[in-house]
């Protein structure tokens, strides 16, 4: 999986791409990230990639110029135009476990990063963008947002988790969210890891586990609804 990231903060991205899965990733040559700072492509002496609201207003808007130079860089180094596109917005379509799982089978994608007030409208339109969210809030860029996309997509690839099954058991891969988990000490703080763990009866854990998955899975569902009916309110 390839992924050419598009940021002024290019720095922000260093130890991230060093460390954990997604360093075990890049190590076993499952993830390349491709930096593309796109300050490079600006071509006035300041370097310039943003400008002051046409209309007024606070902040300062991504200027068209660098942006489409620098997707078009890409789009043309990589040979493959047709790949996908993915522009952070806050008013993104949410990413989620599915886009996650689609995007580790993608060999090649393009993320956009914002910052300031956002990109101007062209750059929205001057491409087959699939525009993405990390939530409904804001963040000051979308470098946060593009490392999201690329850990919870790089921990799906092949060969990428020590146990292939703990991908295919966490939340939101099935229908059901995961299972409480528990470690040693077998007692702390007043807490003990369930009977039923230490029993070394295989099945009667497997139906515990599941039990309690379709418990939390229940709650989750309830909890979001409610939130969902609360926002549309
Ligand atoms: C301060 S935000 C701009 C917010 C914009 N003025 C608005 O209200 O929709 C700057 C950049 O951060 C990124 N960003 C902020 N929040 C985000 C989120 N929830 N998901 C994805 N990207 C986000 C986007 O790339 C955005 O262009």
């Amino acid at each position: 999986m390839k992924v050419h990231v598009l940021t002024l903060f290019p720095r922000l991205f260093e130890a991230f791409l060093e460390e954990s899965i997604v360093g075990i990733a890049a190590d076993k040559g499952a993830l390349q990230v491709d930096l593309v700072d796109f300050r490079r492509f600006a071509t006035d002496r300041h370097h310039t990639v943003d400008d002051r609201p046409y209309g007024g207003g606070p902040g300062m808007v991504i200027k068209p110029e660098p942006v489409f130079a620098a997707v078009d860089e890409v789009l043309q180094r990589s040979g493959r135009p047709g790949m996908p596109k993915i522009l952070l917005t806050p008013q993104g379509a949410p990413f989620d476990q599915r886009r996650a799982e689609w995007l580790a089978a993608q060999p090649e994608c393009l993320v956009l990063c914002g910052r300031y007030e956002g990109f101007d409208e062209r750059i929205h339109r001057g491409y087959d963008w699939l525009e993405w969210s990390l939530g409904p809030f804001v963040l000051s860029g979308g470098e946060i947002a593009a490392m999201a996309l690329i850990e919870a997509s790089a921990r799906l690839l092949p060969g990428v988790l020590g146990h292939e099954d703990s991908a295919r058991q966490d939340s939101f891969v099935n229908d059901l969210l995961d299972h409480p988990h528990y470690t040693r000490p077998e007692r702390f703080r007043d807490q003990s890891v369930p009977d039923v763990l230490l029993s070394g009866d295989h099945e009667r854990i497997a139906r515990w586990r599941r039990q309690e998955a379709e418990t939390r899975t229940a709650s989750w569902a309830s909890r979001h609804t409610a939130c969902t009916e609360r926002q549309e309110r």
